[in-house]
């Protein structure tokens, strides 16, 4: 995979990359949520996509070439206090017109941190996708951070809560630290892909 564009909203993204001209599976998530750290495992790539200690480090969609076509967009990170109330409100209703509108998206993994899994604007996000037919993966990102008991337990706690989405949600766990779930995100990829 190699880095194609950075675009600053949406709109950007339309004008530079039309719908017409792939596939795409995005990537979003709470801030600090594993993004980019996933993406680089997922490519096996160290230093595709930056990652951060700083929560709201990627503040552009990035958008990288895994194939002529086949695009993977790292979408940034939402729910980070730090950020003035009129940028949230901005960002959630072209992050909504994104799902709505955006022809060439076929997938999008949500990532929530294990330990606070599911949180309003995480919902809010997956209620957009299945609105506009676009089928979920929820990774539990981090899920190195709990035993293997309590990793069991929330694994199946929050399955029987994504039924409630009545939609499409697939929910597994993750850790791009130990590579736990990799193989899952690329069969659900290459699936989106239509490989
Ligand atoms: P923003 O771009 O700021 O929205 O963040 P992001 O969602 O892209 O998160 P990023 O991949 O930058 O990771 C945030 C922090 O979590 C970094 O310090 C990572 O090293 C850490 N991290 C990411 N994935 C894992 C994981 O699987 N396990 C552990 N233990 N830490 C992780
Ligand atoms: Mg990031």
């Amino acid at each position: 995979a190699h880095f194609l564009i950075s675009a600053p909203d949406i709109r950007h993204l339309d004008k530079h990359l039309p719908v017409e001209s792939g596939i795409e599976v995005a990537f979003a998530g709470r801030s600090n949520a594993g993004k980019s750290s996933a993406l680089n495992r997922l490519t096996r790539q160290k230093s595709l996509a930056r990652t951060s200690k700083t929560p709201g480090r990627t503040q552009l969609i990035n958008v990288f070439e895994v194939e002529e076509g086949k695009r993977l967009i790292d979408l940034p990170g939402y729910g980070f206090a730090k950020v003035p109330l009129e940028m949230k409100l901005k960002w959630q209703k072209s992050l909504g017109e994104y799902l709505q509108e955006r022809e060439s998206l076929k997938g999008l993994v949500v990532l929530m941190d294990v330990r606070h899994p599911f949180k309003d604007l995480d919902q809010q996000l997956i209620f957009w996708a299945i609105d506009a037919n676009i089928p979920v993966l929820a990774l539990l990102t981090k899920a190195d951070k709990l035993k293997q008991g309590a990793r069991k337990a929330t694994l199946l706690k929050m399955r029987e809560e994504a039924k409630n989405f009545e939609g499409d949600v697939q929910v597994e766990l993750f850790s791009s630290l130990k590579g736990l779930g990799v193989d899952v995100l690329e069969r659900k990829i290459a699936q989106w892909y239509g490989e």
